[in-house]
């Protein structure tokens, strides 16, 4: 029998995998936070999109292993975390939705101190390492500035900065773009999406256009509960002729919402549009090309 060269069998270091199979979180008070879940994330950025208090921040503390799911497992490039909890922290950066307190140490040496938490061990490593990353984050010139000076955008890149410290495989950012302005926003997503080639980027966040703009892959939860997974053109192409609008009077409205699935109303121009789902024209409505947004809007009015 022929042997198939090694190279044909072996994984290329590069792939990354994170598993995880049906997950359950209920909090100390019962509150069953994380229902069910299940997902498959490779390479590339991931966008976990839902509404406040869907659980994303829930969720992703658990894969960063903050908090022990109540069942379910993660795997993470076949290790699981809950018996092998260093393998995934060792290779992991973390960007909280809350990322504390800023103290008034220079952005240097909150970083010089967070790569010896890391395990970063040699000083001209760590050296090498902040200096890149602080050039990455766009933050050279205010090295030696104290954090807790630094604006809402700043921030964010510094918290940038110190996830990417080790060189991690996977990169959790829980809602990094949250009170950022257009400009940093902007900034802030193509910084992500650099970085996305060769590792895992999981982002949450509750803006559909940045899960559009960024993630090849995405999945929408709402009360702990997974209620879409796929690529977003995939999810929009199961929405074709199935969106209709019309502009209404704001009186006419409770009418439209017994008799239809609206999935949004929307003010354009100080007109209001109502948008339904349905796999019929319905009368004196009209076809509208599905976007991301009815996607996320279709999900959540759907009964779970
Ligand atoms: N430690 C806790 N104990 C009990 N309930 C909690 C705890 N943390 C979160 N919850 C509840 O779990 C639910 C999900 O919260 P979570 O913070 O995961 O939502 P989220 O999707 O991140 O929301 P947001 O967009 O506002 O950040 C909420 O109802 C919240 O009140
Ligand atoms: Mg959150």
């Amino acid at each position: 029998m022929e042997t198939l060269p090694v190279l044909l069998l072996s994984k290329p270091n590069n792939m990354n995998t994170l598993s995880i199979n049906n997950l359950n979180l209920t909090y100390k008070n019962g509150f069953q936070a994380i229902q069910n879940i299940s997902l498959e994330i490779g390479n590339g950025m991931f966008g976990l999109l839902g509404p406040n208090g869907a659980g994303k921040s829930s969720l992703m503390k658990t894969i960063v292993g903050l908090q022990k799911p109540t069942s379910g497992n993660i795997i993470f490039n076949g290790v699981d975390i809950a018996k092998d909890p260093n393998y995934i922290k060792q290779n992991l950066g973390f960007l909280p939705q809350d990322f504390g307190v800023y103290p008034k140490i220079s952005a240097y040496d909150l970083l010089e101190h967070i790569a010896i938490l890391k395990g970063i061990k040699n000083s001209t490593e760590r050296k090498n390492q902040i200096i890149s990353l602080l050039e990455k984050v766009n933050l050279s010139d205010f090295r030696n500035k104290e954090v807790h000076t630094f604006s809402g955008g700043m921030r964010q890149r510094f918290g940038v900065a110190q996830a990417l410290l080790g060189n991690p495989k996977i990169i959790i950012v829980d809602e990094p773009t949250a009170g950022l302005d257009p400009e940093e926003r902007n900034r802030f997503n193509s910084l992500l999406n650099d970085i996305s080639k060769e590792v895992i980027v999981i982002l949450s966040t509750h803006l559909v256009e940045d899960v559009r703009n960024l993630c090849s892959q995405m999945a929408i939860i709402n009360k702990g509960k997974l209620l879409k997974k796929g690529k977003p053109n995939d999810l929009i192409a199961e929405l074709n002729q199935k969106i209709w609008s019309k502009s209404i009077n704001k009186t006419e409205l409770d009418h439209y919402h017994s008799t239809y699935q609206i999935i949004s109303q929307q003010l354009i121009e100080r007109e209001l549009y109502i948008t339904t789902f349905s796999n019929e024209k319905p009368k004196d409505f009209i076809p509208v090309n599905p976007l991301l947004e009815h996607v996320y809007f279709h999900s959540l009015t759907q009964k779970i």
